[in-house]
């Protein structure tokens, strides 16, 4: 087991993220116990309910469940869990526990971050994507028909419970998805100032088969080392400000790859990927990395095998891009590679990217 404790440095916010391999059953007693008594309610996604419902123990009418897929993070379910809450008589006191991937967290963190203008959180992340990156930090959203995460809040949980043992059921290409963030991770990992140096690249290409096989030791070890990176960037800079923003490698182009497709056809995983290839051409036509790296970088993201995404209309891209929470006058931001796991933010005007 390990411990790893988020510090944030300017609003005196500490908890704890647990990474433990252990019993499902056994996170009932376990939460229980951090509620201490208070009332709550547990948001779990659909498929989560039907694999580990029994398990986990929670009562029918504490839960509120969520059906499956990113065209649910919106509006109309953050009402209906508000109403459920509400319903429930939670108080300020209370809390809402969320189980299942980043879809379940960011929503019901949402919701938590708003209700009574803000009640208690905990998040038990069941996807590898969560695991290792949505479930900390304290980033919560929802999308509109304008784009993804445009409605949200930074609202950091009590605690986190990370347990390796619930990505045995994860299916193969949402297990791909959640490596598409963790390869994000070797490819930023010196920009993210961590005291520790991981070398996460040599990690991925040492326990290739480990973490194909989903080995439990491996996994946790996995899980360890991007909390530790991302935490060693959220603490620095929580609201986005500055640092932050490296971890949107992959994520501009990305987004509007999930827009495109009206949040259905793609992973956020498979998009991000495909929005570090993006990232990688621009880079290089650009002249911030030489052709070695960026045939290094290809082949890192060959060797996983991810999904050939289809190449969409630049302009219509760019529109999108443009409207990007993060976009500035006119241009876009982009962060871009510059070296071996360094990364840079750069102002990246329109023509550049029709050229
Ligand atoms: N808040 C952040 O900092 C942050 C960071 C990265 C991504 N995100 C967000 O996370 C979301 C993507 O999260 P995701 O990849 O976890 O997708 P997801 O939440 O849609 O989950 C993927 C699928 O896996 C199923 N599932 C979950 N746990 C399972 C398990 N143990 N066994 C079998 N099936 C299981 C879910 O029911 C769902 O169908 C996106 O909305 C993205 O914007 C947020």
């Amino acid at each position: 087991m390990s411990e790893i404790v988020i510090n944030i440095k300017n609003s005196e916010i500490t908890y704890p993220i647990e990474i433990k391999n252990e019993p499902v059953s056994d996170l009932y007693n376990k939460i229980i116990n951090v509620i201490n008594g208070e009332n709550y309610l547990v948001v779990i996604s659909e498929k989560v309910e039907k694999l580990y419902g029994k398990e986990l123990n929670f009562p029918k009418s504490n839960k509120f469940i969520l059906k499956d897929g990113e065209k649910e993070k919106n509006f109309n379910n953050y009402q209906k869990i508000i109403n459920k809450a509400l319903e429930l008589k939670l108080t300020r006191k209370s809390s809402i526990i969320t189980v299942g991937g980043g879809v379940c967290g960011d929503l019901s963190g949402f919701v938590a971050s708003t209700y009574m203008r803000g009640i208690n959180f905990i998040q038990v992340p069941t996807t590898l994507l969560a695991c290792v990156d949505s479930s900390v930090g304290g980033k919560t959203a929802i999308d509109t028909n304008f784009g993804k995460n445009m409605v949200g809040t930074f609202y950091q949980p009590k605690c986190v419970f990370i347990n390796p043992n619930f990505l045995k059921t994860l299916d193969e290409r949402q297990f791909k998805s959640g490596l598409g963030e963790v390869v994000k991770y070797s490819f930023i990992e010196k920009s993210c100032r961590c005291d520790v140096e991981y070398n996460l690249m040599n990690f991925l290409s040492e326990k290739f088969n480990e973490i194909n096989q989903r080995d439990e030791k491996t996994l946790a070890k996995l899980i360890e080392i991007c909390v530790n990176l991302k935490k060693s960037v959220v603490e620095k800079d929580e609201k986005e400000a500055d640092l932050r923003r490296i971890l949107n490698f992959g994520h501009t182009y990305g987004h509007a790859v999930e827009k495109i497709n009206n949040y259905k056809k793609y992973t956020h995983g498979e998009a991000v990927v495909e929005g570090m290839r993006f990232a990688f051409n621009l880079a290089l036509k650009l002249n911030k990395i030489d052709k070695n790296y960026k045939f290094f970088a290809e082949d890192v993201i060959k060797k996983f095998n991810f999904p050939i995404l289809p190449q969409y209309k630049s302009e219509k891209m760019i529109d999108i891009m443009k409207s990007d929470k993060k976009a500035e006058k006119n241009c876009i931001n982009f962060v871009l590679p510059t070296d071996y796991s360094v990364v840079d933010i750069f102002e990246i005007t329109e023509n550049i990217l029709t050229d």
